[in-house]
């Protein structure tokens, strides 16, 4: 590990107990991102880039495997400790975008400085107008977010997650509830913030959105594989589903005896 190196995770695992059944969600994942990367994260539903985001962003604790966040190790503290790292290092992006609604705009952008010591009422509000400038929604502080486009939402949010000047933002699908329009006005806004060094990984679906990262990242089945290796996992998942489907036609056809 070198000065550069803001995240490094090795052999993360995660397994979820639930009932009585065991999810591999994570299987032995190696992840390094080095301050100002932009960095994608894509691969089929289920294969555990949201688990791999919320580990990155301290929501949750590896089953197994180390990780240290910007020189500290991460993998084993406590929940207070980590709620107090997740505040100073981390910029969270949502698909849904998860304001809060009973808050104006403003108040939104200011609710992760309330967390910090020794940051006044005023100081907040610079900071946090200061912020919904650099998104490009200084016109609306006092509006209420189901007052605004799902576009204009999710600028908000982005300048929540900018306005502690965290060391990392994280994006999970952060265009998933947007039409196109306004999907590639977010992606224009990452790539802004990354011009201007940020450091971003970004959860998505869409390989046109995937492509705006730097880097991309490809996982499968709880696992990071290269492009070549996933192109080969999905064409042999497709082959099995068309031959799961031509099955189930030859015995319903058996079965109307035609
Ligand atoms: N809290 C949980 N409890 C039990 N199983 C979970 C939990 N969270 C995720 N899983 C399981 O872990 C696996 C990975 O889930 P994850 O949400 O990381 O996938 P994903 O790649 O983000 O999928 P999608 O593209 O659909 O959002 C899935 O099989 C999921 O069912
Ligand atoms: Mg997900």
């Amino acid at each position: 590990m070198n000065e550069s190196t803001l995240i490094d995770m090795r052999n993360i695992r995660k397994v979820f107990y639930t009932h009585e059944l065991e999810t591999h969600a994570l299987a032995g994942v190696d992840l390094r991102v080095d301050r100002g990367e932009y960095v994608s994260i894509s691969g089929p539903s289920g294969c555990g880039k949201s688990t791999l985001l919320s580990l990155t962003g301290l929501l949750d604790v590896p089953t197994e495997g180390s990780y240290t966040l910007n020189g500290t190790p991460v993998a084993n503290l406590s929940a207070n400790d980590r709620a107090q790292v997740r505040n100073r290092e981390i910029g969270f992006i949502f698909q849904a975008f998860n304001l809060i609604g009973d808050l104006k705009v403003l108040e939104n952008v200011e609710v992760p400085l309330t967390y910090r010591p020794g940051i006044s009422r005023n100081e907040r509000r610079e900071r946090a107008r200061a912020a919904l400038e650099r998104v490009g929604m200084a016109h609306r502080l006092n509006h209420y977010p189901s007052q605004l486009s799902g576009g204009q939402q999710q600028r908000v949010a982005v300048a929540r997650a900018l306005v502690g000047e965290p060391s990392i933002l994280l994006a999970d699908e952060p265009t998933g509830n947007l039409d196109s329009k306004n999907g590639e006005q977010v992606m224009l806004l990452l790539n802004d913030l990354h011009q201007s060094g940020a450091t971003i990984v970004m959860v998505t679906h869409d390989d046109r959105y995937a492509a705006f990262a730097r880097r991309q990242v490809f996982m499968f089945d709880g696992k990071v594989v290269d492009e070549d290796t996933l192109e080969k996992l999905r064409e042999q998942e497709d082959r099995r589903v068309r031959e799961l489907v031509s099955q189930s036609e030859q015995s319903q056809t058996m079965a109307l005896g035609s």
